[in-house]
């Protein structure tokens, strides 16, 4: 499927199943980014020469095209540099200026770093309460688990929609609406759902969103925030600067730019945002619905074919996305992702950055494979191949 339009698979004979980390990039992405440098660079908002009005004109355009992606408002739309700062735009320019001491934040353990430090760091600052909503049997985290967590002093609830390791969707048009019901705060890291599933702000009640360009075949380097428009009047931005003020004075004075404006100081990822756009356009093209019923029969075919191997332990059998965490019994997670990489097949081993999911799981380390809409079954059949071979793995690393 579409696999012609990506030259890394092309150029390097490589299985990738470590989309959830990143993804590969369609030649239509690094055209775009490759065209702004060769026929149109300038800065943006700034220039009233042709180049500089016609990226202007690119640079703002993708705002519509995320809105229209996430069924959210294009006013509502931030660039940022990635999921990560949008977390801690969340985190830093709302909750610290509107959360108390004592107020409780829901979190979960299975949430990735992004989503646990700065609200740790907010503790430490504010005196917020962060509350681990308990997870099911098979590591699923679910509404009613939450609901058991929740108290009068419940403020936020945070999630992402779909774990970067479990790999459960989250149930989030159900949580979102218990949220807007008992009028707590919905924060939702969409960086490993919004590449891969449809999904719809406005309809899921979210106050806030984040996720990554670079995830879903766009540029790395940026990202989006997206804030219900009343919620981002009341957000003070964390960088100051030019491009986002419309005057200050030598009395301290200072005026800030409408939304969304105020929150890009600097010059922002031009190149990135123009990619990120025709990156967009090219999922749009093939169909979110395509793309997750594609995953999810990967996903079969390797939990089917992997059956016949004694010694796989996988961990998420229930999750219902293209990610899969397993381990070969007594082997390393590390030690099996080398073994494969002498295969040429790329996975990531390791507590991918969900360092407390360890508490659930009982163990630190996996191996992660994560399918994308250009893998194929093929693919997986040499993935099983290597991995029926593996008896040996210690002749292969060693
Ligand atoms: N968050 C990325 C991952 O899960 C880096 O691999």
């Amino acid at each position: 499927m579409n696999r012609d339009d990506f030259p890394m698979l092309n150029n390097n004979n490589i299985i990738y199943f470590d989309n959830g980390a990143t993804t590969l990039k369609p030649k239509c992405v690094i055209d775009a980014v490759n065209n702004y440098y060769t026929n149109h660079t300038s800065n943006i908002h700034r220039g009233d020469y042709d180049a500089a009005i016609d990226t202007n004109k690119k640079y703002d355009e993708v705002r519509h095209l995320v809105s229209d992606f996430i069924n959210c408002d294009p006013n509502s739309v931030i660039y940022t540099s990635g999921a990560t700062m949008s977390l801690n735009m969340v985190v830093f320019g709302y909750m610290k200026k509107h959360l108390k001491t004592g107020d409780e934040v829901l979190l979960n353990k299975a949430e990735h770093a992004s989503n646990i430090l700065p609200w740790i760091h907010l503790q430490e600052e504010i005196g917020i309460v962060i509350k681990y909503v308990p997870l099911n049997d098979d590591y699923s985290l679910t509404l009613d688990n939450i609901k058991k967590m929740v108290t009068p002093k419940t403020r936020v609830i945070s999630l992402a929609h779909i774990s970067n390791v479990i790999g459960d969707i989250r149930d989030i048009e159900s949580i979102g609406k218990f949220a807007h019901d008992n009028n707590i705060l919905f924060n939702v890291d969409g960086a490993q759902s919004v590449p891969h599933i449809k999904i719809d702000f406005k309809n899921s009640n979210i106050d806030f969103l984040s996720f990554s360009s670079h995830k879903m075949c766009g540029p790395t380097g940026v990202g989006i925030l997206v804030g219900k428009y009343e919620l981002l009047e009341k957000m003070d931005p964390i960088f100051y600067g030019g491009g986002m003020n419309n005057f200050f004075e030598e009395d301290s004075s200072y005026e800030l730019k409408s939304i969304p404006t105020r929150f890009e100081a600097g010059t922002p990822p031009i190149a990135e945002v123009i990619g990120l756009g025709e990156a967009i356009k090219y999922l749009k093209n093939i169909g979110m619905d395509n793309i997750h019923n594609y995953e999810l029969k990967l996903r079969n075919y390797f939990l089917e074919k992997v059956k016949d191997i004694d010694n796989i332990i996988i961990y998420n059998k229930n999750a219902n996305s293209g990610i899969i965490i397993f381990n070969i019994e007594g082997v390393f997670a590390q030690d099996t992702s080398l073994y494969l990489n002498h295969y040429k097949i790329a996975v990531r081993a390791g507590n991918h950055c969900s360092k407390m999911l360890k508490d659930e799981i009982n163990i630190r380390n996996t191996v992660r494979v994560s399918f994308y809409f250009y893998n194929t079954y093929e693919e997986i059949d040499k993935l099983i191949e290597a991995l029926k071979m593996s008896k040996d793995i210690f002749k292969v690393v060693l």
